[in-house]
């Protein structure tokens, strides 16, 4: 399964200031908009594709909140507010989670208190990452392995050091074009690759 990995670094990991984040600093409704892309098409979601949000905006430690295609479960619903419900209850009960301390939800979205460094560290040891870059090399000459990872920020940008100790690490970074975009329409322009490859 290939994974998105979105590192939201104003995104707060207290479910009441997360739902607060609507429309300030953090923009966790952009994290919305990337759930719905990533995971649905029309009629149905996609089975083969694994979601994580990394939020850092943390008194303790950064909350990754991960969902899997294959284990999505029956949703409220599909709107904006549906969703970040949805994390906002997964961070409720990740609440004073232990250093690298797993949960996992009655809807089966896994949360664990994880730094964004850790877990590439750990997706680094069997898989094959790619870091989403405007100035990287073009999407369309890579041959993606299976069980990819895809780094990405929601709108505030990694930073220059990530960038360096990312690439010393062997992650690649890839391009999909001039024209910056959204990390939503990202999601759906390597997913798009990946089903022309197959
Ligand atoms: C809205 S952008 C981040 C914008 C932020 N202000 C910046 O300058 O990085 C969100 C994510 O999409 C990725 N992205 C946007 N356009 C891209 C492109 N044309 N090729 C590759 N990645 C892109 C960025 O690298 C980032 O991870």
């Amino acid at each position: 399964m290939n994974e998105f990995v979105v590192r939201a670094r104003k995104a707060p990991t207290r479910a009441d200031d997360f739902l607060a984040a609507v429309g300030k600093e953090g923009h966790v409704e952009y994290l919305a908009q990337i759930f719905n892309n990533t995971l649905f098409v029309s009629k149905g979601h996609r089975e083969n594709v694994i979601l994580t949000f990394v939020l850092e905006d943390s008194k303790d430690y950064s909350r990754a909140i991960t969902v899997r295609g294959d284990q999505l479960g029956s949703l409220a619903g599909t709107t904006e507010a549906d969703i970040l419900d949805l994390l906002a209850g997964s961070l409720r009960l990740a609440e004073g989670l232990a250093k690298e301390a797993v949960i996992v939800t009655p809807e089966g979205i896994i949360v664990q208190a994880i730094s964004f460094e850790h877990l590439v560290k750990e997706r680094l040891e069997t898989q094959q990452v790619y870091l989403l870059d405007k100035k990287g090399a073009d999407v369309r000459q890579q041959d993606f392995e299976e069980n990819a990872v895809f780094l990405l920020t929601d709108h505030i940008p990694m930073p220059r050091k990530t960038f360096k100790s990312l690439k010393r690490q062997g992650v690649a970074n890839i391009s999909l074009g001039p024209i910056m975009l959204h990390a939503s329409q990202c999601v759906v322009l390597i997913q798009n690759e990946l089903d022309r490859q197959l």
